[in-house]
């Protein structure tokens, strides 16, 4: 159980990270991030927090926000995260955070937050871009470092914002003492990015996902929807540029027998999706299982909600205490 600040010795490193509630997350989360959780919270004091505050940047539908953040928690929890060991807690929860943020937007240049990626990638989408959009790195700032954050994990295309967190570490200590310490990004890059249905990057953007807990005969639609070339079960295949290939790979527990068929021929792309499609179901159906057991106990996501809220909460108005002391925004 993560500590608060009373007993606090703090021996293990710190890991922070956050999902937006937008939607029902899909293998490239899983394997992006979400899924070595489980794992890390044996070895980090591990902080994980669903991000209501940036999801309002692009969602504006109550009842699905509220959808989305209980099914995040209940997949969480099917994953195998426990609340005992990684405190689980909704951003919006811990006001401290959103303050400072603030006082991040008043020590933050805009140009400096003209150069992040996301927000080049919005402004080439749409000129109607909202300040929430602009100053997201500098909430995910205040996420990271009011609770001391070491470690980060995050997918690739984040590594950037917690690069935003750590400048903006450095900055508020150089300006007014060493309040923040660095958080460094820890990006999963043995499985890099994760291809959808299409071929491009799984993401619900492009609306070619698997998702994490689809049922049998979505996996099944899903995989058999994936355009192959044209290459008869004798010829030889190029495993490289095949995306049915590369899920093999994340997946397969004996990849390089698959490798050798695509090689020398001798496995048919129908053959390929039904291996693909047992392993996806091998992954999936006990974690669907075990989300149905934890979505059938009635407060359980309140209860874990709450006591993870005050864990993290605690902590945050220690350091928010401690910066506005030093900005001198603390009379007393
Ligand atoms: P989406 O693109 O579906 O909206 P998010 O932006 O919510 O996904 O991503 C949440 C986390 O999952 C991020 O850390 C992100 O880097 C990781 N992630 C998302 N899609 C993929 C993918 N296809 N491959 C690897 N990681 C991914
Ligand atoms: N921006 C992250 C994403 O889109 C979500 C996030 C918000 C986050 N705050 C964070 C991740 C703090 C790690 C740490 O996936």
């Amino acid at each position: 159980m993560p500590a608060g600040p009373a007993e606090r010795k703090i021996e293990r490193k710190i890991l922070v990270t956050g999902l937006k509630p937008t939607g029902r997350p899909h293998l490239g989360n899983y394997f992006g991030m979400m899924g070595r959780l489980p794992e890390m919270q044996e070895e980090y004091e591990s902080f994980v927090f669903i991000a209501d505050l940036h999801a309002l940047t692009t969602l504006r539908a109550p009842d699905e926000m509220r959808g989305n953040i209980r099914g995040i928690v209940l997949d969480y929890l099917a994953i195998g995260l426990d609340p005992k060991k990684a405190a689980i807690y909704l951003q919006s929860d811990i006001p401290e955070i959103a303050e400072l943020g603030w006082i991040f937007n008043c020590i933050t240049t805009m140009p400096f937050l003209m150069r992040a990626h996301a927000f080049k990638d919005a402004q080439a989408k749409s000129k109607e871009i909202s300040v929430g959009t602009f100053d997201y790195p500098l909430l995910m700032a205040a996420d990271i470092l009011i609770q001391d954050a070491d470690i980060v994990p995050v997918g690739a295309d984040q590594k950037q914002h917690v690069e935003i967190a750590r400048d903006t570490a450095e900055k508020f200590n150089s300006l007014f003492g060493d309040a923040f310490k660095l958080p460094d990004a820890l990006i999963m890059d043995e499985t890099k990015i994760v291809p959808g249905t299409d071929g491009r990057k799984m993401s619900k953007s492009y609306g070619n996902t698997i998702p994490l807990f689809a049922e049998d005969e979505e996996i099944a639609k899903a995989v058999m929807g994936i355009p192959t070339d044209s290459r008869g079960i004798e010829e030889p295949k190029d495993a490289q540029g095949d995306t049915l290939f590369a899920l093999h790979k994340l997946l397969s527990p004996n990849i390089a027998e698959i490798e050798k068929k695509y090689k020398e021929g001798g496995m048919g792309y129908k053959e390929s999706k039904e291996i693909l499609i047992a392993n996806l179901v091998a992954l999936i159906a006990p974690l669907r299982e075990r989300r149905k057991e934890f979505e059938a106990q009635g407060n359980l996501v309140q209860e874990i909600l709450g006591r993870g809220g005050e864990i993290a909460r605690e902590r945050a108005v220690e350091k928010l205490a401690d910066v506005k002391a030093k900005a001198g925004l603390a009379y007393a």
